[in-house]
């Protein structure tokens, strides 16, 4: 028996994504996402945005989303990386769908109950349906409640462990990352899951 419930957000949820990304800051790091952003990737439908709600009254206590990634999403996701690691040729240069794990964070309390399992499960069955390959960075913290060992468990598969993956989000960009500020040398897993 589950003690939760899970949401699939969309465009006209504003409040509820405002809130999701006040938890993913408070968890992540500051500027991992930007609502109106958020907002305007649910519209084009690429995007899977998840909340997490339990107790009563009830309280938001989870968020995770997942992407299928255009050609700029997919130079994103690699730019960080050593030449190599990954295919340079963008999705649309073949006939590939690549799908994105982005972020997952249950709050402390309600962790190590199954919650952030059943949220990974949740979106690779979704990316499983769209995809014919996915990646997901599992950030390597020093800290409890990683979701390295959940993700392999889904039958996510490690390619590499990255060093330094957050070091240009954490100096140019935006990001602040909750146990280094900026800049951000944690290591990192690449994990991949093949589609159907
Ligand atoms: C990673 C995170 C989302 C996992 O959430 P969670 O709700 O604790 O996840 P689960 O409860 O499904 O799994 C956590 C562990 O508890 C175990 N577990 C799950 N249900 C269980 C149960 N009923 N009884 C005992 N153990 C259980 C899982 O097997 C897992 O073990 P593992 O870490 O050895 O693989 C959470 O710890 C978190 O927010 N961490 C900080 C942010 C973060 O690192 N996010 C991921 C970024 S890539």
């Amino acid at each position: 028996m589950t003690d939760w419930d899970i949401a699939e957000l969309g465009p006209h949820d504003r409040q509820a994504v405002t809130d999701a990304c006040r938890l993913a800051d408070a968890i992540l790091g500051r500027g991992m996402f930007a609502a109106e952003q958020v907002l305007e990737d649910l519209r084009g439908g690429k995007l899977l945005f998840l909340t997490a709600y339990a107790g009563e009254p009830s309280a938001l206590v989870g968020m995770a989303t997942a992407r299928v990634l255009d050609d700029d999403g997919y130079r994103e996701l690699v730019a960080p990386m050593p030449p190599g690691t990954l295919p340079a040729a963008p999705p649309s240069a073949g006939d590939r769908r690549i799908g994105r794990l982005n972020a997952m964070a249950v709050t402390a309390p309600m962790r190590g109950r199954g919650l952030g399992s059943a949220l990974a499960a949740y979106r690779t069955e979704w990316l499983r349906e769209r995809c014919t390959e996915a990646y997901v960075i599992s950030w390597l913290h020093n800290g409890q409640g990683r979701s390295d060992g959940l993700l392999q468990a889904l039958g996510w598969r490690p390619v590499t462990v990255l060093h330094d993956y957050w070091l240009p989000a954490t100096t140019t960009g935006d990001h602040s990352c909750p146990q280094c500020g900026r800049p951000c040398h944690c290591p990192s897993l690449l994990l991949r899951l093949s589609g159907h």
